[in-house]
């Protein structure tokens, strides 16, 4: 487990990201939905660029995995699994995730999600949150069918209204 997992499903793998990613990454950043329901993108690509060193960086500094969902050889999103408050000593992680739109409305964002989830209790966590805009009906209705529950709704520092949810190991699903 670490840097190099690569995680086989029936359609599609998991594999570390990598620069050549920059392209079909930063398609999915500008698109509108993605905008719609993120804090924070690229402007361009070479931004998307140093975005994802940073990401490689914090695969070794900070124990973060960024899976790159692959297709047939193409890119179709990302999964991320990090320690929450950047701890590497903590059994406590978060997820984050976004879908290329052509592999959009395939069940994919559940199916890689659960994978990682799954993946994440057997590596170290006890415990994974996600967050998501209020807004974001298919983020919440995932999140619901992976079994996370609503821990809080608040409004964060950007007056952006959120809610925070957590899955636990314990009584949780280990279906792979
Ligand atoms: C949200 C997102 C991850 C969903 O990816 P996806 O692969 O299309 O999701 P799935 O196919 O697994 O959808 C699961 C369920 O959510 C529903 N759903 C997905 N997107 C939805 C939306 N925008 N509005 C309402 N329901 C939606 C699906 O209909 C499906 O319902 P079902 O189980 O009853 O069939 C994807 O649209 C995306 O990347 N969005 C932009 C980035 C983003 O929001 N990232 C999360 C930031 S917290």
């Amino acid at each position: 487990m670490g840097i190099k997992t690569i995680l086989k499903c029936k359609n599609f793998i998991l594999r570390p990201i990598k620069i050549s990613d920059a392209k079909p990454y930063y398609q999915t950043m500008c698109d509108k939905d993605t905008r719609a329901n993120m804090e924070s993108f690229p402007s361009s690509i070479e931004e998307a660029k140093k975005e994802i060193k940073e990401y490689l960086k914090q695969i070794k500094n900070k124990d973060s995995e960024y899976f790159t969902i692959e297709i047939k050889g193409k890119y179709a999103g990302n999964v991320v699994l990090q320690h929450q408050n950047w701890d590497p000593k903590s059994d406590e992680g978060r997820v984050h995730l976004w879908i290329h739109p052509s592999f959009r409305g395939k069940g994919l964002a559940t199916d890689a999600l659960e994978k990682v989830i799954n993946y994440a209790f057997q590596k170290k966590y006890n415990k994974i949150f996600a967050q998501c805009k209020a807004i974001n009906k298919g983020v919440i209705k995932i999140n619901k069918k992976l079994g996370f529950k609503i821990v809080k709704k608040y409004t964060n520092e950007n007056g952006v209204k959120k809610i925070l949810f957590v899955k636990n190991k314990i009584g949780g699903k280990t279906k792979n």
